[in-house]
Formats: C-alpha cells, structure tokens, sequence
C-alpha cells in the first residue's frame, strides 16, 4: 500500500510474530509521559493524545534489524494514543517509521490545508513511513493503539531513498 508523499509500505521492516510480541512486553514495562506539543509550532503546550517513551529500553535485535533507519533517526520510541484530539503536523520530526505492535484495525487519517481527508493509512501490523508533515489525525478509539516508531529530522522523500 502507498500514497505518494504520504505513506509507503515498508516490507523489510515487518516485524515477526515473536519480535512484536516481545516488543508489546517491552512496551508494558516502559514509562510513559503525555506529549507536550514544543513551543513555536502551532499548538504548542498542548497534548495532543499521545503518550511517549523516548529512547526506551529494547531488545538488541533491534539495533541490528533497524540498523540503517536509525542511524538516519534522531530518536526511537513506544507511543500509544486511544486516537488523537488535535489535527495536526509533527513540530519535532518530519517523517517516521511506524510499526503497530497491537493487531487491531486502526488508521491514521491524513488532511489537505483545507481540511479535505485525503487518504487513510491502515496499520494492519505492518511497517509504514510516513510523512508527519502533511495534517492528520486519528479518530478515538476503544483499544489503546501501540506503536513502536522511529524519528527522522529529514523529509519523507529523502527517507524513502534511502530504504530503497
Ligand atoms: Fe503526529
């Protein structure tokens, strides 16, 4: 699945069924604080429905299966949200690798300057990047959503390059 500029599927990073597993157990360890939306973008102060454990404590294999993503990154992460209150562009990152670790139907919508919804990004448990500097949002949802996500300080297309 891919949406020019916006998304793109990510196969070589898919997690195996035993990797997510123990990164959800990970996860359940890590401790979390509310994303604080950084002073100078739009809606600073604000939370924006995130919770975030940055740089947490992961299993090695990470560092080897992730190895070229992060050493383009600033930074890895867990996040979880039960959908998002704000529609909004990332302040602190332009594009990231996203990997849902919960396997439940859940999707991140992404908007025009006018607010017209442009495409639907479906997680399904696989691995994305995307590119946090178009508008979007996350409708609430009944279950926690859990990703594990790393950070990149460079454009979506320079990114996509260099997955290739
Ligand atoms: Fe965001």
């Amino acid at each position: 699945m891919k949406r020019d500029n916006i998304f793109l599927e990510v196969p070589k990073y898919y997690l195996t069924e035993n990797e997510r597993q123990e990164l959800m157990s990970y996860q359940s360890q890590a401790t979390y604080t509310e994303f604080e939306i950084p002073a100078e973008f739009e809606l600073e102060g604000l939370n924006d429905g995130n919770l975030v454990s940055i740089n947490p404590h992961v299993p090695d294999w990470v560092f080897d299966k992730f190895k070229l993503p992060l050493e383009l990154s600033i930074s890895y992460l867990f996040l979880k949200n039960t959908g998002l209150n704000i529609k909004h562009t990332d302040g602190h990152r332009q594009s990231s690798l996203t990997v849902l670790l919960s396997n439940n139907e859940t999707g991140t919508d992404f908007y025009n300057e006018k607010d017209e919804l442009l495409t639907t990004l479906v997680h399904n448990g696989n691995t994305f990047l995307q590119n946090n500097k178009v508008r979007h949002y996350v409708e609430p949802t009944k279950v926690w959503r859990y990703f594990f996500q790393i950070s990149f300080d460079l454009p979506f297309n320079i990114i996509v390059e260099h997955l290739k």
